[in-house]
């Protein structure tokens, strides 16, 4: 079987490990391999290149997708999606494995919808996909943000400050969930767990009067702006306190070995499932277990509230 693969959407560390898995596994299956460069956008405009076993070495620790990847919503247009099956077509490519977020599952759908063999990869720092306890580079942003708490706690220790840490995820908390617990912040305001202003202001008056000397705030994206918020804490509470915009720093990075495992397995997945006469489904992790599921199951539904919230308020 001839098998394309694109990265679409916001890179992921762990991209290029699924890629290597599934061509390197396939390969030894018999199947040829090609790459499309520049997401769904390559895809329209015949930005192909043949994968070979060779040119997969020394991808493993590289973050970010060599394949290069682009946001392209126009995807979704009918001439567009006539484009991109011509040219699968044209070179005889049966089925296409993407790796991305909810956007690429969005994109892969059409495709599917039109009768050609897509399977999804869950790639996005952000875990915010239905079907899938986790998404190849949340781990790796995950340590990257931990990493970057720790380090603001060693300042806001010594300068008995606040810190105010934003991060990425979009729409879901995850990934700041995840680094309270794991950078034991004091306060953690995400989308599922939007705490008001207030009640942290009033808190931290009450943490003074406590003689703490520093407390931590990890906030998702798009919350509040934290730069305000830190001049509002500093202006009513007795804690001077400060922001840090994470950024694109989270997106960055050798993935860590946990999302290169998965995304070896993930990679390899793909491949057995197209041999089972398996499409049109996206590819999760359950329990530790690969699982699928159909690809429209997965963009119409929204993940359950994460039952690590409950141990937040526990530990902080
Ligand atoms: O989906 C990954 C992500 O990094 C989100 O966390 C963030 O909101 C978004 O992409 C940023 O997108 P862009 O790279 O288009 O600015």
């Amino acid at each position: 079987m001839k098998i394309a693969i694109l990265t679409s959407g916001g890179d992921a560390p762990g991209m290029n490990v699924a890629i290597r898995a599934a061509v390197r596994y396939g390969i030894k299956k018999g199947h040829e391999f090609y790459g499309v460069q520049n997401g769904f956008y390559g895809l329209v405009n015949n930005d192909f290149i043949e994968l070979d076993h060779k040119r997969m070495s020394g991808i493993i620790s590289m973050g970010g997708t060599f394949l290069r990847t682009a946001r392209f919503p126009e995807f979704s247009q009918e001439e567009n999606i006539d484009k991109a099956l011509q040219n699968l077509e044209s070179r005889g490519i049966e089925g296409l494995i993407v790796i991305g977020g909810d956007g690429s599952y969005r994109g892969a759908l059409h495709l599917s919808r039109r009768g050609f063999k897509v399977i999804t990869i869950p790639g996005t720092i952000d875990n915010d996909i239905y079907g899938t306890d986790h998404t190849l580079g949340f781990h790796t942003a995950l340590d990257t943000v931990v990493d970057a708490m720790d380090k603001l706690r060693d300042t806001s220790v010594s300068h008995q400050r606040c810190s105010i840490i934003e991060v990425m995820g979009r729409t879901c908390g995850d990934l700041a969930l995840y680094a309270a617990l794991s950078g034991g912040a004091e306060f953690l305001v995400t989308p599922e767990n939007p705490i008001s202003k207030e009640s942290i202001i009033e808190r931290l008056k009450q943490y003074k009067r406590d003689d703490r000397t520093h407390a931590i705030i990890v906030v998702t994206e798009n919350m509040i702006n934290v730069h305000e918020f830190a001049k509002e804490i500093t202006e009513k509470s007795k804690f001077t306190s400060v922001a840090t915009v994470l950024g694109y720093i989270q997106r960055g990075g050798s993935p860590s070995a946990q999302d290169r495992i998965l995304g070896t397995r993930m990679g390899a997945f793909a491949i057995d499932l197209f041999e089972q006469g398996i499409d049109n489904v996206a590819i999760g992790i359950e329990n530790d277990r690969l699982i699928y599921l159909p690809i429209d199951i997965v963009v119409s539904n929204k993940r359950r509230l994460n039952p690590l919230y409950k141990l937040v308020a526990e530990v902080s």
